[in-house]
């Protein structure tokens, strides 16, 4: 595993911080040039956010080993790609149609992307994504829930990936917390294999960036060295901290967006200027009209935003839809059911 990180990534000495130094409690900090008037943020926040840690491997079942927390899923993808991949020489593999950060993040560093074509239902058809693994693949990212799509991608399949790859193996689950399915990591066990969470969907709380990565230690050892001192901001670990206190209200608004989710997608199918509802394990749907940039207009003239996807492959005449509060959705489809008139 070793092997697969850049050779200068091997030799790089961290940044030793003020606080990455001390972990314990003491009377009085003299350590880091801090303001020492208490404006709440005046103390560097803990580099490693380690009672932040210890909470979410608790509530989730987790080996707090194995976390690594970054702002914002963003950076941990960003962070996997500079560990991992040589610019011009490694490359990422990533599914058509998926989320864009990959291969944002991969084209940054001048690695390249190379995508394989999920099928018209947005399977993986495992043999040829198989074939299409190069040895220069050093991180495939699968994401499940796919978004913008909504589906799951088997447990089954991703075993096998994993099998296949040369490398890192990542599953993006932004949205598992809206599906039954729960984690592939209830079957997959893996070294290779690199989970990601996010507080951004179903934690509710996208403004505080919060990604989480569940991974081999060694994996982690890694990230920390090229992470920035402190990514994790001290107003966001401590919001975290409270918002697991409360954890069930965090489950009970994930249960309230599922129920909402199937009463959209019914009364959807229902709307005549509605060709196709995607059935979706996220907390959004991807919905088919005659014309997209129509209805897209149309919704927007009338203070309504969705996402217009329909540009990407097998997602002609698509709008991704979000599930909002219930008398946001009502908004929406009483607009749909009025189009035209
Ligand atoms: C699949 C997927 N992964 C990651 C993210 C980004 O998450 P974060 O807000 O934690 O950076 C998103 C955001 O839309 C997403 O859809």
């Amino acid at each position: 595993m070793r092997e697969l990180v850049r050779e200068h990534i091997k030799a790089l000495v961290p940044y030793q911080s003020a606080r990455s130094e001390f972990d314990g409690k003491a009377d009085v900090y003299l350590d880091a040039n801090e303001n020492p008037y208490d404006f709440t943020f005046n103390r560097y926040p803990d580099p490693y956010q380690r009672k932040l840690k210890k909470r979410l491997a608790d509530i989730r079942g987790w080996n707090v080993k194995q976390l690594f927390l970054g702002n914002g899923s963003d950076e941990i993808i960003d962070l996997l790609i500079r560990t991992y991949c040589e610019p011009h020489k490694d490359a990422i593999l990533t599914c058509k149609p998926g989320f864009s950060m990959y291969q944002v993040s991969a084209g940054i560093c001048q690695v390249r992307s190379d995508e394989f074509e999920l099928t018209a239902d947005f399977e993986i058809d495992v043999e040829s994504f198989i074939k299409a693994i190069k040895p220069e693949h050093k991180l495939i990212f699968i994401c499940s829930p796919n978004n913008p799509t909504g589906n799951v991608i088997p447990n089954s399949t991703i075993s096998q990936i994993v099998k296949a790859a040369p490398g890192l193996v990542i599953v993006d689950e932004a949205y598992v917390d809206f599906t039954e399915h729960g984690s592939c990591m209830k079957e997959v066990n893996d070294r290779k294999l690199v989970v990601l969470q996010t507080f951004s969907k179903s934690f509710g709380s996208a403004g505080i960036r919060l990604g989480v990565g569940i991974m081999d230690e060694e994996i982690v050892s890694f990230l920390n060295v090229v992470k920035l001192p402190y990514n994790v901001s001290e107003s966001t670990q401590q919001h975290a901290i409270q918002l697991l206190n409360n954890y069930e209200k965090v489950i009970d608004s994930v249960l309230t967006i599922k129920k909402e989710r199937d009463r959209v997608s019914d009364q959807l199918e229902e709307i005549a200027v509605v060709l196709h509802v995607f059935p979706s394990d996220a907390n959004f749907l991807l919905v088919k009209f005659n014309d997209a940039k129509e209805m897209y207009a149309y919704l927007m003239n009338n203070g309504v935003i969705v996402r217009d996807r329909s540009k990407l492959l097998h997602c002609d005449g698509c709008l991704r839809i979000t599930i909002g509060l219930p008398k946001e959705n009502d908004r929406l489809i009483s607009l749909l059911k009025t189009f035209g008139e």
